[in-house]
């Protein structure tokens, strides 16, 4: 018999809170998902109290583990904030001084960097592998999170099976592919499983993958946005301690105003635009070589320009570039050689130089064109 959310509430019910009242009669239960004998479900909690529910969280975890036929469990806190800090989604645009952000930095991971566009499928998670290996190329120490909790990438595009083990029960190994350390919500449930995740489920994810994830030493961790600029993404850009964002848009003009949105989300929250890449900016025949211009090329670079963002540089839509991707090899690792692995490289370049200057202590510097 499959083990259902009433057995996991069953078992909650006998872990008691701070306050002495049962996790089921507490009334901070989200809902519960239980999955091919995966379970996921998160606390809301008082951020002041954190500390006194965390060994709660523990033992919830432990006794739900415990039920037989369930083979992992998550449980995360989810910080309800009463008092203290202002919630996160008040909280509009103060240009906080040195980019001060709310989410505190991961111990050995010096930059966090977020590709994310306005608009799905313009080929963000492409991006993001290829300018992460393009990172590695750089002699950078890197990971990629795939924040894509509805339909994770990287399993795919990185060829990686298996699931990532556990450390001394609480922090997980990520997975490695290309010398790159990768975590994914794809390694920990089936594929095909349709999930219905509530809003703080999101957020706990990620927040463990971040957090309770050994990245170790990394130079930066490139994380691969879910599409779309809704509060999810909001609350994402400000719980992850963000260096920047790379905005990835094709050059269609629909797509450049959700380009266009995609960068006010994180102005809003205050996370420096490091640039942004135009893909599938140009059609390269594959038979002859030749180009043409499908969708208006260089939309994005006037857009950016305009926009004061830097411009990154201009993938080409190519069939090569699909194929490697589908296929797990992805074309900066597998084609070093190819012209499309340079322009990957180029933009990394680019990036890296945007993170120094912004570690430098100067903002990223404003693109002026005259005309
Ligand atoms: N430059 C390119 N040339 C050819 N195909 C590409 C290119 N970039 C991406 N693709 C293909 O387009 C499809 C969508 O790309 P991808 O999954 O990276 O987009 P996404 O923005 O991450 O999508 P989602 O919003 O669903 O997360 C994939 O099949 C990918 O292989
Ligand atoms: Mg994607």
């Amino acid at each position: 018999m499959a083990v259902t959310a009433d057995d996991v509430r069953a078992q909650l019910k006998t872990i008691k809170g701070p306050d002495g009242a049962d996790l089921v009669s507490s009334g901070k239960l989200s809902e519960i998902a239980v999955t091919n004998g995966k379970v996921f479900l998160s606390l809301t909690v008082d951020a002041n109290a954190v500390k006194q529910w965390e060994p709660v969280r523990k033992a919830a975890e432990d006794a739900v583990r415990a039920i037989p036929g369930i083979s992992s469990a998550l449980i995360a806190l989810t910080a309800e904030r009463t008092a203290g800090p202002a919630p996160a989604r008040a909280a509009p645009a103060q240009p906080a001084a040195g980019g001060a952000r709310a989410a505190p930095g991961i111990p050995g991971i010096q930059s966090v960097i977020a590709v994310a566009s306005g608009k799905g499928g313009v080929g963000k998670s492409t991006t993001a592998v290829n300018l992460a290996l393009g990172l590695r190329d750089l002699g950078m120490k890197v990971g990629v999170l795939d924040a894509d909790i509805y339909g994770p990438s990287m399993p795919r595009l990185l060829a990686i099976k298996g699931r990532p083990e556990s450390i001394g029960g609480r922090m997980l190994r990520p997975m490695e592919a290309y010398g790159m350390k990768v975590m994914s919500i794809g390694f920990l449930i089936e594929e095909e499983t349709p999930m219905i995740w509530r809003g703080p489920m999101v957020m706990s994810a990620i927040t463990q993958m971040l957090r309770e994830v050994e990245w170790g030493e990394l130079d930066v961790l490139v994380v691969d946005m879910p599409p779309g600029t809704g509060d999810a993404q909001l609350t994402l850009a400000q719980q992850v301690p963000l260096a920047g964002a790379v905005i990835v848009s094709t050059p269609q003009d629909l797509a450049l105003i959700d380009a266009r949105r995609g960068i006010a989300m994180f102005r809003k929250v205050d996370v420096p635009v490091l640039g942004v890449v135009e893909n599938m900016s140009y059609f390269l025949c594959p038979h002859c070589g030749e180009r043409s211009d499908v969708f208006s090329h260089g939309g994005a670079k006037k857009e950016a320009e305009r926009l004061g963002a830097p411009f990154l540089g201009e993938v080409p839509l190519v069939m090569e570039i699909r194929e490697t991707s589908d296929a797990g090899l992805p074309i900066v690792a597998t084609k070093p050689d190819s012209a499309h692995a340079k322009i990957y490289r180029e933009i990394a370049s680019r990036v890296r130089g945007a993170l120094e200057r912004k570690q430098g202590g100067r903002a990223a510097p404003k693109i002026v064109i005259e005309s």
